[in-house]
């Protein structure tokens, strides 16, 4: 069932043609540099960057695929969560793509999205590979369609929430953040470290350098049920970084580096312990990590000892589909197709909140 996929739910415009997990062809268009003088996302700049790369990179995708409109079988698009100003632009685009080409057209659940990208299987580049073989840094390889139920962590800039995944469609959510994201505290603490925006990478590069152990920050929740807490560690991190100066340490210096691994250290640990908890209550045959900061080494390293030490596959996604991207909502909208789940009308809104379990 090929579909044309379409994202524009924050700050990437995503398009890609899918058929089932398989990709055939993918663009994304980054927005990071418009907003970086920023340090995050400006939602006025991001609408008006979605609205210019659109058109273009759904053209740019059924070329590369091979297909034209009338060889694909329907449209899958984010309808939410997200920024309602640049949910709308994707979605706009198409309810009259799907009206005009006469492509009934499905509506996407972003964060449960995140959570199939380990089962998209490559088709360019000679680099497919068999669902469930998530992979990363000491992951298990899982071949085949994965054992359910699945506890899914889906970690990003926007969302932090921990699912059961009954199948690919059914969640159940196990517990969330009670206040910033994962993605948003490493945002929030490099920009207080002044390295700039977005920070994810930029902590690890510097934590490959640093000393975990440098710095005292306690584990928020650790051992305190299934939801999170992440605002406390970006606070730690401006502490420590007033009270030992580090305003005047050069770019790149030692102290520099013991923060960002003490904080990434923290944040992982947290992580790694509720994905390793909620697959120990619920049972699950295995566990998802996903969201752009499963991109995070430290934590696909933490996550695949958890999974170890229950004996249950980690499923997850290379790092390109870790960040948003358009193919993750293709796989869930062929999915939502065939059953003729959430179909898109003229009226149908931008779901800036919209609850995993909540329908389709
Ligand atoms: O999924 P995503 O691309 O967009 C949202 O839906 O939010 O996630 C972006 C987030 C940003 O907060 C970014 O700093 C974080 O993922 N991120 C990372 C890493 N790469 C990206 N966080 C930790 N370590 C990384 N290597
Ligand atoms: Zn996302």
């Amino acid at each position: 069932m090929p579909v044309l996929a379409l994202e524009s739910s924050c700050d990437e415009t995503a398009a890609a043609v899918t058929d089932g997990p398989l990709v055939l062809a993918e663009a994304v268009r980054s927005q990071v540099d418009l907003h970086r003088r920023y340090g995050g996302v400006v939602p006025e700049i991001a609408s008006r960057a979605h609205l210019e790369a659109v058109d273009a990179l759904a053209s740019e995708v059924l070329e590369r695929s091979g297909k034209r409109l009338s060889d694909l079988d329907g449209i899958a698009v984010t309808q939410g969560p997200g920024l309602v100003g640049a949910l709308l632009v994707a979605l706009s685009f198409a309810k009259g793509l799907s009206l005009a080409a006469g492509l009934p057209a499905t509506g996407v659940n972003h964060v449960k999205a995140h959570a199939l990208a380990p089962f998209l299987i490559a088709r360019t580049g000679g680099t497919a590979r068999a669902p469930g073989g998530g992979g990363g840094p000491g992951a298990p390889a899982a071949p085949g369609e994965p054992g359910f139920p699945l506890v899914a962590l889906v970690a990003s800039g926007g969302h932090t929430s921990l699912f059961l995944m009954e199948d690919l469609l059914t969640f159940r959510t196990l517990g969330r953040t009670l206040d910033d994201a994962a993605g948003e505290a490493f945002d929030k603490s490099a920009k207080l470290m002044g390295l700039g925006y977005p920070g994810g990478a930029v902590i690890e590069r510097m934590a490959e350098r640093g000393d975990p152990e440098a710095y005292r920050i306690s584990r928020p929740m650790l051992r305190d049920g299934l939801d999170f807490s992440f605002s406390g560690l970006k606070t730690r991190v401006a502490d420590l970084y007033r009270a030992h100066g580090l305003d005047r340490a050069p770019d790149g210096a030692r102290e520099l580096c013991d923060l960002a691994a003490s904080f990434q250290a923290a944040a992982v640990e947290v992580m790694a312990a509720k994905l390793e908890a909620a697959v120990r209550a619920t049972g699950a045959k295995g566990a998802v990590l996903a969201g752009g900061v499963a991109a995070n080494g430290a934590l696909r390293r933490a996550a695949a000892a958890a999974c170890g030490r229950l004996g249950v596959a980690l499923h997850v996604p290379r790092p390109s589909w870790c960040a948003d991207n358009a193919a993750m909502i293709g796989y869930l909208g062929a999915l939502q197709l065939a059953r003729g789940e959430n179909p898109l009308a003229p009226e149908s809104e931008a779901r800036t909140r919209w609850p995993a379990e909540c329908p389709p």
